[in-house]
């Protein structure tokens, strides 16, 4: 028993992640998965493309029930518990006919992944497991070529959307950085880099992986970000390379 439901037996819930963009960058597990499972879920923007599903779709083969989440895009804000609610009984409607359903999440599906809105929802009632994917974390330091934390350093991961004191509080308190969900807060997040004299020490990264990725130093970062950008703020007290 976990919390007032039984767990069943029989179908299983996946929440599978499928890595920061490269199609080359799922794991063997997640694409073996993707193979067996009959029912195939993903985030997707109201009447838009799946990114989640973009990413995997070298790897889905014809013939799977598929399921949108559909879920409004609001700037700033998160969507409703009715949409998840909605969709959780979609998919444990699938799981309770004794059909497996992999849900997939950019990147992996524990860091800051909607795939947790469902988990919460369904884990209790049904199996489930949860598969690691390349986070945007590893791939954004790998392609910046910026290593994010060495011997006892402490990397802090921040929130774009925090308040700018805020921000600027806790990043003058982190050694090591790495500030997500950038997009329109990037000018706010430029001048907090600018005050706490970081700015030369830090990386912009666009689309990690992804056909149209950007690297760039924080001083030559575009004035409008998309979404899918991160800033990796290096720590004064890196290791030099050797002169
Ligand atoms: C809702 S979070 C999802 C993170 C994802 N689950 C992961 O493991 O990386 C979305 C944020 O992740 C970062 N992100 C995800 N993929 C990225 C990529 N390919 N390049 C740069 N940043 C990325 C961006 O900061 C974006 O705003």
């Amino acid at each position: 028993m976990v919390g007032d439901q039984a767990v069943t037996g029989g179908a299983k819930l996946y929440g599978l992640g499928v890595g920061p963009g490269d199609p080359d960058l799922l794991t063997v597990k997640a694409v073996k998965l993707l193979a067996a499972v009959p029912v195939v879920a993903y985030p997707a923007p109201e009447g838009g493309a799946s990114l989640a599903r973009a990413i995997a779709a070298a790897h889905i083969p014809d013939g799977k029930t598929e399921i949108a989440i559909e879920t409004p895009m609001v700037a700033g804000r998160f969507p409703a518990d009715e949409v998840y609610d909605r969709y959780a009984a979609k998919i444990a409607g699938q799981l309770t006919a004794g059909r497996d359903v992999a849900v997939l999440c950019e990147g992996d599906p524990f860091l800051y992944g909607s795939f947790m809105y469902l988990y919460l929802r369904l884990a209790d009632r049904f199996p489930t497991e949860v598969i690691p994917g390349v986070s945007s974390l590893g791939a954004c330091a790998a392609v910046a070529g910026a290593p994010l934390v060495s011997r006892n350093q402490v990397l802090t991961v921040l929130p774009a959307p925090l308040a700018e004191d805020d921000l600027e509080a806790r990043l003058n308190l982190a050694e090591a950085a790495a500030i997500m969900k950038v997009g329109r807060h990037l000018p706010k997040v430029r001048r907090v880099l600018d005050r706490l004299g970081r700015t030369n020490r830090a990386h912009y990264v666009e689309r990690a992986t992804m056909d149209e990725q950007r690297v760039l130093s924080m001083a030559e970062a575009p004035e409008d970000a998309p979404y899918f950008s991160m800033i990796l703020v290096r720590s004064p007290e890196d290791v030099e390379p050797p002169s």
